[in-house]
């Protein structure tokens, strides 16, 4: 998705989360000990390796090439490995899944429906299928109105719901309430310029980058730090 700015989708996601409360929260619902895990639509590992070390084994896969090769670059873990494949033709694994995770994925593909149907195939007996998806909020706001695009599909979240419970799950509802930290503003529009590149909805790239470069100067901090909220829905479904 991020094709050739996989580095670029690299550096600004290693800016998010400083306070671990991501995985603080993931940790409260999943146990992952000696579990076997699947990332869909894992990028260049952002959560992958921060799951890989209470993992048994994780396999992350994304359709984009590049980001799937920077991950396996970047790859430091022993029970961790990477595949180049669609979310809604995966290989045949060796074994089936204990969590299948779809972290802030399922929001940008184009067959969400498909793409639950395959991870069901995917998953053991008592497996969970756990999704975290990008709300609107602050930080898709700031994006928004620096540049007027809209990338989100956010219908993706109810289709998979209802396929979810179509299929007999459990499901519990949740928020990851968390933030990306930029150490300036220099730092801030250096990190998510690319995002602009990126759509092919924007027309105009520099007043987008100044548009956005103003707002984050009205919200710079006394150290001139920039935090933004980013809120993200959780959704955890159990057989
Ligand atoms: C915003 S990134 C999220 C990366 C990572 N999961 C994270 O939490 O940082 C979304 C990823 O979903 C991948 N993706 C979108 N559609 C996909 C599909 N149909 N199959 C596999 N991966 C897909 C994109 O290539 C991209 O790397």
């Amino acid at each position: 998705m991020y094709f050739n700015f996989s580095k670029q989708y690299n550096e600004w996601a290693s800016c998010y989360d400083p306070m671990q409360k991501e995985i603080k929260k993931l940790r409260q619902f999943i146990d992952l000990k000696d579990k076997r895990v699947l990332d869909i639509g894992c990028g260049t590992g952002r959560l992958t390796f921060r799951l890989a070390k209470y993992a048994e084994n994780i396999i992350g896969i994304d359709n984009d090439y590049f980001a799937i090769t920077l991950a396996r670059a970047l790859n430091e873990f022993k029970n961790t490995s990477f595949e180049h494949c669609d979310a809604i033709k995966l290989p045949i694994f060796p074994h089936k899944f204990d969590v299948i995770f779809f972290s802030w994925s399922l929001n940008y593909m184009a067959d969400a429906c498909a793409a639950i149907k395959e991870a069901v195939v995917q998953l053991s007996e008592h497996g969970q299928i756990v999704i975290m998806y990008t709300a609107k909020g602050d930080y898709e706001n700031l994006m928004q109105d620096s540049s007027d695009n809209e990338t989100i599909l956010c219908e993706n979240y109810d289709v998979a719901t209802r396929e979810l419970q179509k299929n007999n799950f459990t499901l519990r509802h949740d928020e990851i309430d968390s933030e990306f930290v930029f150490s300036s503003v220099d730092d801030a529009v250096d990190k998510n310029e690319f995002f602009f590149k990126v759509d092919k909805n924007v027309k105009n790239y520099d007043v987008c980058v100044k548009n956005f470069r103003v707002a984050l100067q009205n919200r710079a901090a006394i150290d001139g730090s920039i935090s933004i909220d980013d809120k993200v829905k959780l959704l955890i479904a159990r057989r």
